[in-house]
């Protein structure tokens, strides 16, 4: 299967009770990890790419990596989406580049400039063929270079999201429900809860449209033990629960952004991996099991959060 968009994908996991999950690519360990989990489970999945990782990694390393995946992986849809988009130039070149899905993340401007330049980036994208994801409501945490303390982000305001579908012309939409980026997003001692009432209202106000959740990872405490024990520096970080985020896909959220997770696995593995082998020096040495993390995670993720194995 050639690299498609989002539109099918999100279809078939609205009316089938699931989500498709939506990782970041920083490098070939990470493509292959993600990939190799979701062909082996048969599941569509979303590989996303953000500002900070095309100036890391390059969008040509990044595009070519990913149509190896391709190649590797026939049978399962895969999309190739700009995360988190802060200008028209950044989603056009993007979209110019090969990438079938763009975000524009417009969220941090009053509602009436989210609408105007999320409406700019649609016209020219659907003229290519390429879907939009927007965001309405802003999360706590770092958004590439913008910081938002927790406390300061801001609901979505049900009210708004028909007007801003209807006039931008998205095709499906992030909201803020207590989700933030990062790994540290709830205080320690606290009970972390997501605003499934005002998920419930936005879907009531757009029925059979896509929604999104950003900062979805869950922070497996495992991983930050491996981390805190082998060296590293970690205290009081607390991600969302599962079953949250379960249910969340088993309503109208369709794509389900993981990333942190994925770092924490890596950083975890490879900690350990150096005080076990303090001699080891070779890249492939401690990047193997790392990559093998990057997949377990994966898997995980697919059979028991997103619900989407088998459904490529
Ligand atoms: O939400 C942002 C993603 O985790 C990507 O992070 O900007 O560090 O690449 P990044
Ligand atoms: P996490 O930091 O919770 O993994 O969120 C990732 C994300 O939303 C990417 O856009
Ligand atoms: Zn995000």
């Amino acid at each position: 299967m050639a690299l498609v968009t989002t539109t099918e994908m999100f279809k078939k996991a609205y009316n089938g009770g699931y989500a498709v999950g939506a990782f970041n690519v920083n490098n070939m360990e990470i493509v292959q990890g993600i990939t190799e989990a979701a062909g082996e489970l048969k599941s569509p999945v979303i590989l996303q790419v953000s500002k900070g990782a095309r100036a890391y990694a390059n969008h040509t390393y990044l595009v070519k990596l990913v149509e190896a995946a391709i190649a590797e992986n026939p049978e399962i849809p895969i999309a190739l989406h700009l995360d988190h988009g802060d200008s028209f130039e950044l989603c056009k070149s993007c979209i110019d580049g090969g990438f079938t899905s763009v975000m524009i993340d417009a969220s941090s401007k009053s509602f009436e400039d989210n609408i105007a330049l999320t409406k700019q980036v649609v016209e020219y994208a659907h003229d290519k063929g390429v879907v939009v994801e927007a965001e309405l409501g802003t999360l706590a945490g770092v958004e590439d270079e913008v910081v938002v303390e927790a406390g300061n982000e801001m609901f979505t305001r049900p009210e708004e999201v028909e007007e801003f579908v209807d006039k931008t012309g998205c095709d499906s939409l992030a909201i803020a429900i207590g989700t933030s980026h990062g790994a540290y997003k709830f205080k320690p001692g606290t009970d972390p809860k997501l605003r499934f009432d005002v998920l419930e209202e936005c879907t009531k106000r757009l029925p059979g449209f896509p929604i999104v959740l950003h900062g979805s990872s869950s922070v497996p405490q495992e991983f930050v033990k491996m981390i805190n024990d082998n060296g590293g520096n970690m205290p009081g970080a607390i991600g969302i629960p599962e079953d949250q985020l379960r249910h969340a896909a088993e309503l109208s959220v369709c794509k389900i952004n993981i990333d942190s997770d994925i770092r924490l696995a890596m950083t975890g593995v490879i900690r350990k991996y150096f005080m076990e082998h303090p001699d080891h020096f070779d890249p492939r040495q401690y990047l193997k099991p790392a990559r093998q993390a990057v997949k377990d995670m994966v898997s995980h993720k697919i059979k028991n959060v997103l619900g989407s194995d088998g459904k490529a």
